[in-house]
Order: structure tokens, then sequence, then C-alpha cells
């Protein structure tokens, strides 16, 4: 194990499943690469994999909804994590969401959720930020979030 990989694998942080919408399609995955990058102004940044099909919906979307997951929401992390749109499944069939501003997918089973409009994207490797300016917010479900930690060993539906 190279250095830079023990470092990050000691490391521990909140995922997300990120959500996009665009000319009638829908796309989510599951999302380790995400954080708070200002204060004042409030940003958020996601990094998506540009072999997900939930990077080519956001490339196309003004809008970006980024769910943190209740602890115990292991099948959710799953059908995003583990599943990929481009292998035919419709993740939006198996769990229950709603439309947000410009019809981003809400997720029903999630603990809280932010709505941004992206600002700007960083292409720096084989990740691409998406920085987003908050529109709206809502904790559903407050109490401990699902950690890395706790899905790391997850296949991911697509090699990054
Ligand atoms: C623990 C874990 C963390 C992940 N982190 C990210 C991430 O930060 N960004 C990303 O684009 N994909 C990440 N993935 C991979 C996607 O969630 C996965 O490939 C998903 O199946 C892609 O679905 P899609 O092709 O329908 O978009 C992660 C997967 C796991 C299991």
């Amino acid at each position: 194990m190279s250095g830079f990989e023990g470092f990050v694998q000691a490391l521990d942080y909140p995922v997300h499943v990120v959500t996009a919408a665009c000319s009638g399609e829908r796309a989510g995955c599951l999302v380790g690469f995400a954080g708070q990058t200002s204060i004042d102004p409030p940003r958020f940044t996601v990094w998506l994999s540009k072999a997900n099909r939930t990077y080519a919906v956001a490339a196309r979307s003004a809008v970006l909804a980024v769910h943190t997951l209740p602890h115990d929401a292991l099948a959710l992390a799953r059908l995003f994590g583990a599943l990929t749109e481009d292998e035919g499944v419709d993740k939006f069939a198996r769990t229950p969401w709603t439309p947000g501003p410009e019809g981003v997918p809400l997720l029903g089973g999630a603990a809280a959720w932010l709505v941004g409009r992206v600002l700007d994207r960083a292409d720096w490797g084989d990740h691409v930020g998406f920085l987003l300016d908050p529109l709206d917010a809502r904790q559903a479900r407050p109490g401990p979030v699902l950690m890395y930690r706790q899905v790391r060993d997850l296949d991911a539906g697509h090699p990054a």
C-alpha cells in the first residue's frame, strides 16, 4: 500500500447520495468525495466519477441534490453505490422520492438533503468537482448518519 492509499484509507466521513435530473432523465449515485468548501458565501462541493451515469446527467444539470443517509440505511447505499443505471437498473423505481427544484429527485429515505445550483466544475482527475450554491436544505431525520467505514467494502457499480 502506498503512503497515499494508507493515508486516505484511515479517513472516515459521511457518505452522500447525489441525484440529478435533465430532460426527463434521472440519475443518482453514492458519493464519498464531498464537503463544505466555503462558509460565506455558503458553498458545498461533490466529486463525481466520469465513469458514472450520474456524472453524464449531472454534467447537463443546473442543480444537484446531495443527501445524507440515516446510519442504518445500508440498503439505500447499496442501491445507489453498487448498482448503475448503465446496466438498465431504474434506481428511482426502487425507492420513494419526490421531484425538487428543476425536477431533481429528493429521496424519501434521506436523513437530510441540500439542493444546490451548479456554479462551477473542476476537472482535476478521474472525478469532477461540482461547486454548489445552496438553494434549499432540510433535515428530515436528525441523528447519526451513514459513514464511509460502514460501506467501504461495497463493490461500486462502476470502477472509478
Ligand atoms: C463507498 C463508496 C464511495 C463512493 N464514492 C464515490 C464518489 O465520491 N464519487 C462518485 O462519483 N462515485 C462514487 N462511488 C461509486 C458510485 O456510487 C457507483 O459506481 C455507482 O454504482 C454509480 O452509479 P451510476 O452509474 O448509476 O451513476 C462510490 C461507491 C462506494 C461504494
